[in-house]
C-alpha cells in the first residue's frame, strides 16, 4: 500500500477525484493517510473529513516566520512518513528541507502545459487568466515531480485542452479540470502505486504493461 498524504489549499476537487478513484478501483494499492491544509476554511478539508480521513491544518500565519513554519511543516510530514506526497492545489511553496527528505516522492498538479504559464505568480485561476490574455489556443494540465525549483521538476504526464473563443477564466478552469486534471492525477498516483514509472536522465518513462 502506498501511504499517501495529500496537501490542499482550496476547493479540493482534485482531492475528490483521487478519493473517488480509490473508491471505484481506478487507483489501487493506495491509502490516503492524511490531508494537510494551510487554510482552516478549505472546502478540501471538509471533503477529507467526510471520507473519514484526518485533516491537519498548518498555516504559515500561525508561526513567527517562514523558517519556523517550514520546520514545523517538515517535522509533521516526517512524523506521518508517507511514501508519496501529492500537492493537489496546494499554494504554499514546499520547504527545501522537505524536498530533500522526500526526493522523488512529491508530485504536483499544475493547470497548464509546463513550461508555459508556470512559475512564480502562476497558480489557480491566474493561470487561466494569463492563458486567455496571451491568446493561446491549446492549454492543459501537467503532473510533475517536485524539486527545489518552482514547477520545474521532471514531467510525469500532460494532457492538452482546447481554449474556446468565448472562454472566461472560470469556464476554462472548469474544462481543464474536467478534461485533464481529474483524469491525470489519479492515473499518475495509480502508476506510482503500481511501480509503473521510471526516471532516466531526468526524464520520466511509463513502463509498458507486461
Ligand atoms: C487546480 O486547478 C490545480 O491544478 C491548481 O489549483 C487548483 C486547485 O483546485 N494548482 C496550482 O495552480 C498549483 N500551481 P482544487 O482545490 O479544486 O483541486
Amino acid at each position: 500500500m502506498l501511504k499517501t498524504v495529500v496537501c490542499v489549499s482550496g476547493g479540493g476537487t482534485n482531492l475528490q477525484a483521487v478519493l473517488d478513484a480509490i473508491d471505484s478501483g481506478r487507483i489501487t494499492n493506495t491509502q490516503i493517510a492524511a490531508v494537510i491544509g494551510n487554510n482552516p476554511g478549505a472546502r478540501a478539508l471538509e471533503r477529507a473529513e467526510k471520507h473519514g480521513i484526518p485533516g491537519i491544518v498548518i498555516s504559515p500565519g500561525s508561526y513567527p516566520d517562514r523558517e519556523a513554519f517550514n520546520a514545523a511543516f517538515t517535522e509533521k510530514m516526517c512524523e506521518l512518513a508517507p511514501d508519496l506526497i501529492v500537492l493537489a492545489g496546494f499554494l504554499v511553496r514546499i520547504p527545501e528541507e522537505m524536498v530533500a527528505k522526500f526526493a522523488g516522492r512529491i508530485v504536483n498538479i499544475h493547470p497548464s502545459l509546463i513550461p508555459s504559464f508556470c512559475g512564480v505568480g502562476y497558480y489557480g485561476l491566474k493561470v487561466h487568466e494569463k492563458v486567455l490574455e496571451r491568446g493561446v489556443k491549446i492549454t492543459g494540465a501537467t503532473v510533475h515531480f517536485v524539486n527545489e525549483g518552482m514547477d520545474e521538476g521532471p514531467i510525469i504526464a500532460q494532457k492538452a485542452v482546447e481554449v474556446r473563443e468565448d472562454d472566461t477564466p472560470e469556464t476554462l478552469q472548469r474544462r481543464v479540470m474536467e478534461q485533464a486534471e481529474w483524469i491525470l492525477l489519479p492515473q499518475v498516483i495509480d502508476d506510482i502505486a503500481n511501480n509503473r514509472l521510471t526516471i532516466e536522465n531526468g526524464r520520466v518513462r511509463r513502463k509498458e504493461e507486461a
